[in-house]
């Protein structure tokens, strides 16, 4: 392992932006077919790997949602999440807020009750046995309608208290964030956070939009901000984080090389940027390989992968005094670096 990557390692993270769907191994994607005598229509691991080459965002997302098929009872998701946990804990994650699309799995007939189920044992589990702790956020999927949101969040209530947040995802552009006005004020009276995928692919307004309307405690990707200067000194004025995904944004065409990856500028404007994996089964890289994809490509120094790490810590959803304890961690693993 080359020294960046050590030191990567080595810094406590926390990751903020990681659908639990995403997450699915050709390997395991197989494991869990067979486990419950399903074909897929690939013949091997390594042709289901061939099937991810990207376009854009829908064409992942075709793929992704056919993916999560294999996905059937409580046990899957338990294994599904122990697997990404004890690989987030070896980059040095420690602490994960999970994404998960539960309209994925309802609508093909799985109870909700096996999918909190499972998230939620192999959270605990890694919680006792590696000491990472979590948070999770329920996704709605801005393709479909809010009242289909409204019908899920309904559905979740008696899950409360596994649930953090809600968080907005799936094809961004045409569906705007204003749409789920309604469905995220609901889940804001009920004491949830919110936050919001904008400006992956959609418009900077898009982001605005999340700030406004969805009154979101961070942006999810948020990279077209760069071009509404005006929204770029709002989110440093206001320190809203981005969770940023570079291997994901070069993947879904987002930018077409790393190098033109736009984290450098954001990161030097002032901005709260962390860096994420998004779907690292589909996008070839944890935590740490985007860190390391980022740092080689833009040239950053060590002073601003210890600011990401830290960033990423202070926009998580961590109790005050737990964020203070690993600013001190970092400090401490930076400097004896
Ligand atoms: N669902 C999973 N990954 C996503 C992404 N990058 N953008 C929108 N929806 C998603
Ligand atoms: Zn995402």
């Amino acid at each position: 392992m080359e020294p960046a990557g050590d030191f990567i390692r080595a810094l406590p993270k926390a990751e903020l932006h990681l659908h639990i769907e995403g997450t699915l191994e050709p390997q395991m994607a197989f494991q869990l077919a067979a486990r419950h005598g399903m074909a897929l229509p690939y013949p091997s691991v390594e042709a289901l790997q061939q099937a991810y080459d990207f376009r854009d965002l829908q064409s992942f997302l075709d793929v992704y949602y056919a993916g999560a098929a294999v996905l059937r009872d409580e046990r899957d998701f338990h294994d599904l999440t122990s697997a990404y946990l004890r690989r987030a804990h070896a980059d040095g994650v420690v602490h994960a807020e999970i994404f998960f699309d539960p309209q994925t799995h309802t609508a093909r007939g799985v109870a909700l009750e096996a999918v909190i189920g499972g998230i939620g044992s192999a959270l605990r589990e890694a919680e006792r046995e590696l000491g990472l702790s979590h948070r999770l956020i329920l996704c709605f999927l801005r393709h479909l309608s809010e009242d289909e949101a409204m019908r899920t969040l309904e559905q979740a209530l008696p899950h409360l208290q596994a649930i953090t947040g809600v968080g907005l995802d799936s094809a961004e552009c045409g569906n705007p964030p204003g749409r789920f006005a309604r469905v995220f004020e609901r889940a804001r009276a009920l004491g949830l956070k919110a936050v919001a995928h904008a400006g992956e692919e959609g418009p900077a307004s898009y982001i605005r939009e999340a700030l406004d309307v969805l009154k979101v405690s961070r942006i999810d990707h948020g990279v077209r901000s760069e071009q509404d200067p005006q929204l770029l000194a709002r989110l440093v004025h206001e320190r809203m984080p981005l969770t940023v995904c570079p291997l994901s944004n070069v993947r879904l065409r987002v930018f077409e090389r790393m190098e033109d990856h736009n984290l450098g500028r954001l990161l030097a404007a002032g901005l709260c940027v962390t860096v994420n994996s998004d779907d690292p089964a589909y996008f070839g890289g944890y935590v740490a390989d985007n860190y390391v994809a980022v740092q080689r490509a833009l040239g950053l120094s060590r002073e601003q992968i210890v600011q990401l790490a830290a960033n990423s810590i202070e926009a998580s959803f961590l109790p005050d005094a737990q964020k203070k304890a690993w600013q001190e961690r970092i400090r401490v693993v930076a400097g004896a670096a």
